[in-house]
């Protein structure tokens, strides 16, 4: 059985303190745990940063700024929070949260979401031998999380970063169920709306001089993937969200670094909603009507 306690996980935290251990790298906050950092691979084992592992680092900090103030709002008004992270993978994204914001807190939970049960059974261990006791992770599929009964009615925020292909709308699918506050999304590739406007190509050709904008293969893909972005924000729009499009600067190891921020608000909807319809049809989109106009 796992020993570890969550005050020993702190560097600082007097069990802790070995005369052996060297010093830490400035980039690494106080309060955070050295064991995770090591577990993630952010640190090597002597607690030292690479050059990859500084770069991990810093990109981790970037995305960390947008979201901690979603943390701050929901808490500060609620007293609690709960987060959901779709397509979780190794729960990278969780572990951080909770170790630079939720382990100073007394409430508030993070639910991992993810379909490889082998990701699911590491982080249950590993968050069980860090001690952070208000994580829980979920064999689900994002489209199968929306009705278990393992998850709240209601969900403050809803994450989903790189998660595959249509495992983004899922997560937008089930943020609108339970009624998030806040989303935060960098989308994957998503190949459905690449797929619909290549079936419907010759259509779109013959009748709209905008198909030269997916005429060759290549363009037909960017395309696909630039509608869909827009369709996710327009959807999120006509559900009453106030959305952010910017980038995840620094995010090198990917290509895909489009970072969509929605907050919910009583903004008006309907104009989302009737761009949303003129787009579907405009580029011969209808059949994906289910999916960005439920
Ligand atoms: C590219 S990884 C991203 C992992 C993590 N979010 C990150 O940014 O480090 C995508 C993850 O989504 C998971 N996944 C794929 N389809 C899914 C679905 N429909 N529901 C939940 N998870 C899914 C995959 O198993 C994989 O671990």
């Amino acid at each position: 059985m796992p020993t570890y306690r969550p005050a020993s996980l702190s560097y600082n935290a007097p069990a802790m303190k070995t005369p052996s251990r060297p010093p830490l790298p400035p980039e690494i906050r106080a309060d955070q745990s050295v064991e995770l950092l090591q577990a993630l691979h952010i640190l090597t084992r002597d607690g030292k940063l690479n050059q990859d592992s500084r770069r991990k680092l810093k990109q981790v900090y970037h995305l960390y700024q947008f979201i901690e103030p979603l943390l701050t709002e929901v808490m500060t008004r609620r007293g609690n929070l709960t987060l959901a992270d779709h397509g979780a993978g190794k729960s990278y994204l969780g572990f951080i949260l909770y170790d630079l914001y939720l382990k100073a807190q007394t409430s508030g939970h993070i639910y991992g979401i993810e379909t490889r049960p082998e990701l699911i059974a590491n982080a249950q261990d590993l968050a069980q031998r860090a001690g952070f006791e208000r994580m829980s992770f979920l064999n689900l599929s994002a489209a199968a999380s929306i009705r278990d009964a393992a998850l709240p009615d209601s969900i403050d925020i809803v994450t989903a970063l790189h998660a595959c292909n249509t495992a983004t709308d899922d997560a937008i699918r089930f943020a609108l169920a339970k009624k998030a506050k806040h989303v935060v999304l960098v989308p994957c590739c998503q190949a459905e709306v690449a797929a619909t406007l290549r079936q419907t190509k010759a259509a779109s050709l013959a009748t709209n001089a905008l198909a030269e904008l997916w005429r060759h293969p290549i363009h037909t893909r960017e395309f696909g993937s630039l509608v869909t972005n827009v369709l996710r924000c327009l959807q999120l729009q006509s559900h009453g969200y106030q959305v952010t499009v910017t980038e995840l600067v620094g995010w090198e190891h990917s290509m895909k670094n489009e970072l969509i921020i929605a907050s919910h608000t009583n903004a008006p909807r309907n104009t989302a909603r009737k761009r949303l319809e003129e787009i579907l049809d405009t580029l011969n989109l209808n059949a994906l009507r289910g999916r960005f106009l439920e």
